[in-house]
């Protein structure tokens, strides 16, 4: 069958409960809907590490992130494209989000200078020098048929002075400005804008007033989870949600842990990602119901229970401690798979749980059951 134009449908957003300032809504795009709160896997190299998509999809994730510094670099934006985009090359026909490169520019590539035309930068790779400006970062995401295109940005680390996030903030909000100019609009496919401003509440609700005059499908809030305690993340996220347009996903970027993301829900986060889940699974660590647990401390060789015998997760609830402390003690993959398994799972659970409070009007609540779990810790 063939798909008319017209039965693609615009990206958009629904929002269809709120409790406090908890939002339970829908983004959709031409790939699909993306059921918010969401927390999206990280697929930097057109992968979730360690996971088939099949995979991915079956725990309840509607959405992937995929990253612009990377594929630019490796395999190829112009590639990817010729080989019928990001969607088909990964084999993902979800929605897709793409981050714009320049915080991963940052953290990652050598010698980079940050001009007002653009940022340019050795690549970690081969060395090779490039230059990513908003223009080429939104044509390179467009390359990829990212539904979500993020803008260009830069990021700066906490703590910090007032004229660097100064400095950094206005760059942010004219390189969104180029950024939406040169996003090419296909329906289902939308931009958002990022707030940046760092533990600055005046700069932040600045950033947040120019990108809204600017008029985005989405804003994220960069910036967060660079340094700071928690409590000023969420003073900033808290001060700066109820300045976003209510009609719009909020996206709270590259955070965080469980608590992060409940806590962020409650100041009226809709979406996030995070390497967490994934990278804790590849260095032992799994998240349940009850915190956190480290499978290679010793004290489980011995132990025959699973993580958690309530779990649907066959990762979770079929193999035992003892056995997941050997894999991870042995650097077996099958360690790595089970458990980045079980923790998407349970991120993908707690979300679910999140999404079901919200629309019975009983967030509050949930939130301080939840957190009791992991307060009781692991038996
Ligand atoms: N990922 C985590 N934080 C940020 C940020 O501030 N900007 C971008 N572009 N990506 C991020």
């Amino acid at each position: 069958m063939t798909t008319l134009p017209d039965e693609i449908p615009a990206f958009g957003f629904e929002l269809h409960a709120t409790d406090g300032m908890a939002r339970r809504g829908t983004v959709t795009t031409a790939h699909g809907a993306i059921r918010t709160p969401a927390f999206m896997p990280v697929g930097t190299q057109a992968t979730v590490k360690t996971m088939y998509p099949e995979q991915v999809r079956a725990l309840g994730a509607d959405v992937v992130l995929g990253n612009t510094y990377h594929l630019m670099l490796r395999p190829g934006a112009e590639r990817v494209a010729s080989l019928g985009g990001l969607h088909t090359f990964m084999n993902w026909p979800h929605p897709i989000l793409t981050d714009s490169g320049g915080f991963q520019v940052m953290s990652l590539s050598k010698l980079r200078k940050v001009t007002e035309k653009a940022v340019t930068f050795q690549s970690h790779l081969d060395g090779r020098r490039y230059e990513l400006s908003p223009e080429r970062s939104l044509e390179i995401q467009g390359l990829l048929g990212s539904n979500i295109q993020m803008q260009l940005d830069e990021c700066v680390s906490l703590p910090n002075t007032r004229p660097e996030i100064d400095r950094a903030m206005r760059l942010s909000l004219r390189w969104a400005e180029r950024s939406k100019r040169a996003f090419f609009g296909k329906r289902g496919h939308g931009i958002f804008g990022i707030v940046q401003g760092g533990d600055l509440e005046d700069l932040r609700l600045e950033s947040a007033k120019g990108l809204v005059d600017i008029g985005f499908d989405g804003y994220a809030l960069g910036g967060l989870a660079v340094g700071e305690p928690q409590e000023v993340m969420l003073r900033v996220i808290q001060a700066t949600t109820p300045a976003l347009p209510a009609d719009r996903p909020r996206y709270l970027m590259g955070v965080g842990t469980p608590d992060d993301l409940i806590e962020s829900v409650a100041r009226g986060i809709d979406m996030f990602d995070c390497v967490m889940p994934t990278r804790a699974g590849r260095h032992g660590l799994a998240y349940t119901r009850r915190g956190k647990v480290n499978l290679r401390n010793a004290r489980h060789a011995d132990d025959p229970r699973p993580l958690d015998e309530e779990s649907d997760c066959p990762a979770a609830r079929d193999y035992s401690r003892a056995y997941l402390h050997h894999l991870v003690r042995t650097g077996e993959a099958l360690g790595a798979m089970l458990l980045t398994w079980v923790n998407l799972a349970y991120y993908q659970d707690l979300m679910a749980g999140i999404r079901r409070s919200i629309e019975e009007g009983r967030f509050e609540a949930h939130k301080a059951e939840v957190k009791a779990g992991w307060a009781a810790g692991d038996i």
